[in-house]
């Protein structure tokens, strides 16, 4: 027989050692080394074999399927970030930090989802029953004929799960849940690997939609392994800044429906409640006319939404200068400060520069590199840009305006919300302005030699 020998696994990136340390040397995460069963390896040297196996069954790239049935579930913004609805047989897994919201979402959904006729079972492997009916009362979902149940033993789960046969389970969260063959302790890589394939195999065999929630580390990456995301169909990240109201649901893998969508929930008294218009909520907190304060008509999956970028330049006592960005990517905003520095002549050395998505929203967009700029620039110079102007184009190394995908789109909702005017990049088809004041720029130096003169070094 072969010799066991215990394997060490990253709890954060999966590595797996010979032996304990105390930081693994492939995240560089300390303390997150654990023990685990080792795999039951195979006799060694032994390959599959001469002996033959089944002949496949291999179908045509043409043949025509039955489309795909999807079941709405009631909370529209939930169901656009599915794709349309919910898919039968599906495993959707919806991770965000602890105390974000998932429980309170799912406990919604499940709820919505009762309420159109559907068989839903929630359980929860972190609250007490008791609890969940006090949050549901909060939420006034008592009517919903919801069931609920206290477990973590994945076996009694599955057997649950199979007699009562429902079309939608939500597991809350894959964290809690253990499986009795697998040797280690809830949370542990193995346990979450192994748990969260049954239920997606489950789900496959069985036709049920099971929703997996689960915590995500510091860092944002789903706690244990990030094997849970290939297992899946769908990924769903529920994010949001604390302190701030707004919740972002967002699709980041999707098989039956676009990767890129997103749903907009508000944190009230008494639950999330849908965002239809979030431009609105965006900007409804801006300081109208303030330099280093721009909007930026952004698109998020298929929606267009405005932002509100801002920028704030001060001269730093430091050595190296402080770049601070929330909600935006660091190495972007370096790449703009150099164009800006290299093509435009404006240098920010010896000056402290902070950007913010105001609202808590982040932004993943090039296209958001010239409001970037201005918001710098206005901010450097205290001139603030027109408030009835939306701004948005990406800028390239060489200092030139790239033309950027849906500006239809963007003027339409900028125009929706009552602005006037817009700088975009020149090289752009447009088949309607939507009534807009458009300027058009070739390059990043033309935009700031126009709206900020020729600006000299002090
Ligand atoms: P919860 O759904 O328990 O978070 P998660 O499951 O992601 O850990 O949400 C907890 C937070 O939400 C808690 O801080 C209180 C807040 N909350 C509200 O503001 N309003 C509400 O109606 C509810 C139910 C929760
Ligand atoms: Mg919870």
């Amino acid at each position: 027989m072969a010799k066991s020998t215990l394997a060490f696994t990253c709890m954060n990136c999966n590595a797996s050692h010979k032996k304990w340390v105390g930081r693994c040397d492939t995240c560089g995460e300390w303390n997150s080394i654990k023990e685990e069963a080792p795999l039951a390896a195979g006799p060694k040297g032994k390959t599959l074999g001469a002996s033959k196996g089944r002949k496949l069954a291999l179908g045509d790239l043409n043949t025509v399927d039955a489309p795909l049935e999807r079941s709405t579930i009631g909370i529209d913004e939930f169901d656009r970030v599915l794709g349309g609805g919910l898919v039968p047989a599906s495993a959707i897994l919806v991770a965000g930090d602890p105390g974000i919201g998932k429980s309170t979402l799912l406990l919604q959904a499940a709820a919505e989802f009762a309420r159109t006729g559907k068989k839903v079972i929630y359980i929860s492997g972190e609250e007490a029953s008791s609890q969940i009916r006090m949050r549901a009362q909060r939420l006034k979902l008592t009517d919903a004929s919801v069931k609920l149940a206290t477990e973590t033993n994945l076996r009694d789960i599955l057997t649950t799960l199979e007699e009562e046969a429902p079309d939608l389970a939500i597991i809350d969260s894959i964290q809690t849940m253990w499986a009795d063959h697998v040797d280690s302790a809830p949370g542990s890589v193995s346990q979450v690997r192994a748990t969260a394939h049954e239920l997606t195999t489950f789900a496959k065999r069985k036709g049920v939609a099971i929703v997996l929630v689960g915590h995500v580390t510091k860092d944002g990456q789903i706690a244990g392994p990030r094997v849970v995301e290939h297992m899946v169909d769908t990924v769903l990240y529920f994010e949001g800044e604390r302190g701030h109201q707004f919740r972002i649901l967002r699709a980041v893998k999707n098989r039956f429906g676009p990767s890129d969508e997103i749903g907009v929930f508000e944190m009230t008294g008494c639950g999330l409640a849908q965002v239809t218009n979030p431009s609105e909520l965006f900007l409804s907190e801006r300081d109208i006319q303030t330099a280093g304060s721009v909007v930026f008509a952004g698109i998020e999956g298929t929606r267009p939404l405005l932002v509100e970028i801002q920028a704030l330049v001060a001269p730093s006592p430091l050595a190296t200068p402080r770049r601070t960005v929330v909600g935006w990517d660091t190495a972007r905003l370096s790449m703009v400060l150099a164009v800006l520095e290299a093509r435009c002549g404006i240098s920010f050395a010896g000056k402290d520069v902070y950007l913010n998505i105001a609202g808590g929203l982040r932004i993943s967009e090039p296209a958001a590199d010239l409001a970037v700029a201005a918001a710098l620039i206005s901010a450097r110079q205290d001139i603030p840009i027109a408030s009835d102007t939306v701004i948005f184009g990406e800028i390239s190394l060489s200092g030139a305006l790239r033309p950027i995908s849906q500006a239809e789109n963007r003027l339409k909702e900028a125009q929706k919300l009552g602005f006037s005017a817009a700088f975009t990049p020149s090289r752009m088809k447009l088949s309607s302005e939507s009534g807009m004041n458009v300027t058009k720029y070739d390059a990043v130096d033309a935009f700031v030699e126009h709206h900020f003169g020729s600006i000299n070094e002090e």
